[in-house]
Formats: C-alpha cells, structure tokens, sequence
C-alpha cells in the first residue's frame, strides 16, 4: 500500500495555516506587491497522473525565476554542453541579483538559476530562436497540455522599468564577450520569462518530465535526454535556492526551485512533482510558508532524494 500523499498534503497545509504567515511581500515589483498575501496553494502530481490540491492550487500567479528552468532546460536541449562554456554549475552563495562573483569569474555566472546566468541563457536564446517568446511558451504549453500559461505584459512591462540591476548585469557580461545580442533585448525575453503566470496545479504537472528522465509521462515524449535531465535536477539541488539552498538540501533533500512571485517546485525523481504558492518571502527571498509546507511534508512523507 503506498503512501497517503492526499492526507499528508492536507494534515500539513492544515498545520502550516494555523501557525503565523511571516515574511515580507517583495515590493519592487509594484504589480506583484498588490497581491494578496495570504495567499496559499499546493499541488502534487505524480508520474502516473494522479493528481492532488489544496487551497488557491487554482489560481495563476507571476512564476518569476522558476520560469528559469523552462528556459534553461529548452536552451540544453538545443546546445548541449557547448553551453556551459557561458555559464557554470557552481553555487554561488549570493543574492539572486548579485553582481559580485562577476568580475573575478570574467562575466561567466555561476549558475543559469542566479539572475546573471539567466541573463546569459535569454542570450543564447535570443541567438538561436526566430521567437523565443513564443517558443518558450509553446513549449510550457506542451508540459502542461494546456493552452493558458501566458505572459502578464503588466508585469513584464513594470519589471523592464526597475531592471537597473540586471541591466548592470548585462552590460557588464556585455564588455566580456559573454552578452551578444542587446543588453535591452536581453532584459526585455528575461522580463517576459520572469512574467509568466502559471497555477500550482500547471506548475507540479509541467515539471514532470524531470521527475520522469527527461520524458513527457504518459506519451513518453523526450523532452530532453536522460543525462541532461539529471544534470538540471543537480543543479535545482544545488542552486535552486541562491544562498538557501544549502538550507533547502538540509531540510527538504529535493531538487527545487523559488521565485519570487511566491512559488516553489520541488521534485522527487521517479515519483512526483509538488508545486506551493504563499506570497510572503523570507529574508533570502524564498517563499516563508512554502519552504516550511515542503520541510513539513518530507519529514511526513520520509521522501528525499537521500
Ligand atoms: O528582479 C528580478 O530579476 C526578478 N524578477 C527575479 C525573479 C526571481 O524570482 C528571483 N528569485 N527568487
């Protein structure tokens, strides 16, 4: 008999609710600081299609970094491992919006999840895609097998106007060599991929094919190769969290990924696929109810990748 998810998800959201919601709504995104805060969903879908939710697991919400994965993962597939010739595996132990590793690393990020690396993989994008705009989203479409991930302009358009910091960002990946198109043309794909609405239930279905080696479940459509599907789990492992995801591996043992819209997927290779959304972030910019709902679960669960 196999584990009751559907209780343990619905025991822990219970107890998550009725302790203090803290943290801080980010506000330099004005689009986003509007929302409200009490917000708090969780969707869990598994590799045989079960799928389970609760709370506001309906509703869309700005998936901000964690479209850093779609992005990378799309990017991998096309280029291989010529890519990490512009964008290394390390964590970085900084702030997402950190400029401070740049210049002694000569303008190659850490990681492709800061937003330095992101910077570089809307780059290669940009290169290597008539439209990546609408490739991105047809292929979120694709994951989700469904038509209605879309970008809120809004917010695009609000993040483009306070983008000093990756502008800096690009700019000086730009004077390395490791910028090639505009840095403007660079921030305007980033913004629009940092846009993307999603709801916890999309986002726990679309993150499959990295629970399941890299293929669709249910067709078995390679998304991408076995190897590559592992290497992105690594590196979710490893930097999904910025300077927490040392705290995220210590007490969740899951490859995972935040944004700063609030939301967090973490995913159980072979099994399973959770996605939480609660809009108030901690110190390090990770989502204070949706970490604390994901310790809760794995200790319940006794699930972690080790
Ligand atoms: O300022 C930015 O670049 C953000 N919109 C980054 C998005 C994000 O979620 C980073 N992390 N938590």
């Amino acid at each position: 008999m196999g584990k009751d998810y559907r209780q343990i998800i619905a025991d822990t959201y219970a107890s998550i609710l009725s302790q203090e919601n803290l943290g801080k709504v980010p506000d330099y995104i004005p689009e986003i600081a509007c929302i409200d805060e009490n917000k708090f969903g969780v969707s869990f879908t598994d590799l045989n299609g079960f799928n389970f939710g609760v709370g506001d697991f309906e509703e869309k919400f700005s998936i901000q970094s964690i479209s850093k994965i779609f992005a990378l993962s799309f990017t991998y597939e096309k280029l291989g491992e010529e890519l990490w010739k512009r964008v290394d595996v390390e964590p970085s132990g900084t702030a997402f919006n950190s400029l401070v590793q740049l210049e002694a690393d000569h303008g190659i990020p850490r990681n492709p999840f800061i937003n330095a690396g992101a910077l570089v993989i809307c780059d290669v994008l940009l290169e290597n895609c008539k439209n990546p705009k609408d490739e991105i989203l047809l292929y979120i479409r694709e994951l989700t097998d469904d038509e209605s991930a879309d970008f809120n302009e809004k917010v695009a358009a609000s993040e483009m106007q306070n983008s000093f910091r990756n502008a800096a960002m690009a700019n000086y990946m730009k004077s390395f060599g490791n910028i090639r198109s505009q840095p403007d043309a660079v921030i305007e794909l980033y913004c629009h991929l940092c846009s993307i609405e999603m709801s916890c239930r999309q986002l726990s279905k679309s993150l499959l094919y990295l629970a399941n080696g890299g293929k669709l479940p249910g067709s078995n459509k390679h998304i991408i190769s076995l190897n590559k599907a592992r290497r992105i789990n690594a590196i979710l492992l490893t930097c999904g969290f910025y300077d927490e995801s040392g705290e995220f591996s210590f007490l969740v043992g899951l490859p995972g990924k935040s944004g700063v819209g609030g939301g967090i997927i973490a995913l159980y290779p072979e099994h399973y696929c959770i996605a939480v959304w609660s809009p108030k972030l901690n110190p390090k910019g990770n989502s204070y109810r949706g970490m604390k709902f994901l310790q809760e679960f794995t200790m319940q669960t006794r699930e972690s990748i080790f």
